[in-house]
């Protein structure tokens, strides 16, 4: 029975293993998808059983998705150009790190049928996903980024990985046709972002990263005021279904069976 894991600190929330289990069982394949609570010191002990194939495949979340790097043999382009791994296997002898969530966060836009070519996208955060996003905006030609975070310095930091961003105060709104919500505001329910959102026009795309609840006060702000809103349910499904296609060699079933899965 092969063992696949995602790791975290906290990682009671994870509802990976709920799909990737849901997706092992329809496809009749003989393995088991588990959580765990990591600290960093026992990292090192988790690559060796992957190395040894006690462990076969591990999918990474906050707040390892930059430290991990630093015990791994190899990364792929993705994971190198964003410093940010999100899925881990053995090839060759090698433990290498890659990054699905990418192309998740570009497949859930593709699925929108929203152009991202040519538009100005402000992203709220900082945080282990936000690299990801930007490398999937610049790779669909968006015209402008602008990263704005409670912490600047931490904003500023990213423009270590790319050097075509633009940052602004927190609090400060920009003109945009895209904002995404990256920070974990809104995890709790009654979560409110302190930003007045009332004197921009409407026909914007208000994404959230936050897919749990379903219906953030960010996504319920936006619409209220005359947005297109998405939550990041689609972009969790993709990174999944491509973390599974890379470990499995299948395409597991994206269906309205799956999607309701992820409603709690
Ligand atoms: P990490 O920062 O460890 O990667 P994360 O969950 O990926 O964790 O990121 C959390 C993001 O939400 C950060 O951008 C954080 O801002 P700071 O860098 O200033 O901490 C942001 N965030 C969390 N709570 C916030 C709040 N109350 N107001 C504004 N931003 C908040």
């Amino acid at each position: 029975m092969k063992k696949y894991l995602v790791i975290g600190n906290p990682i009671e929330h994870s509802l990976s293993p709920k799909l990737h289990n849901y997706w092992i069982k329809n496809k009749d394949i003989e393995a088991i998808y588990e959580k765990k609570k990591l600290n960093e010191n026992e990292i090192e002990n988790l690559i060796l059983e992957i190395r040894e194939q006690k462990i076969h495949g591990v999918n990474v979340t906050v707040p390892f998705k930059r430290k991990i790097i630093n015990y791994l043999d190899d990364l792929s382009l993705e994971a190198k150009k964003t410093q940010s791994v999100n899925t881990i296997y053995l090839k060759d002898n090698k433990v290498i790190g890659h990054n699905t969530d990418i192309e998740g966060f570009e497949l859930s836009i593709q699925d929108l049928k929203f152009d991202i070519t040519d538009k100005k996208i402000f992203i709220l955060g900082a945080g282990g996903v936000v690299p990801s996003i930007i490398f999937a905006l610049n790779k669909m030609k968006a015209f402008e980024i602008i990263v704005s975070n409670r912490t600047k310095s931490k904003a500023e930091e990213l423009k270590n990985l790319f050097e075509n961003l633009k940052i602004v105060e927190w609090g400060d709104i920009p003109v945009f046709d895209m904002i995404i919500n990256a920070t974990s505001i809104g995890l709790n329910k009654d979560d409110k972002i302190n930003l007045d959102f009332n004197k921009m026009g409407k026909n914007k795309l208000f994404y959230d990263v936050i897919y749990n609840p379903n219906q953030t006060n960010f996504l319920m702000t936006g619409k209220k005021l005359g947005n297109k809103t998405e939550n990041g349910k689609l972009m969790f499904i993709y990174q999944a279904f491509l973390a599974f296609n890379l470990w499995h060699g299948v395409q597991p079933k994206i269906d309205e069976d799956v999607i309701k899965l992820l409603d709690q």
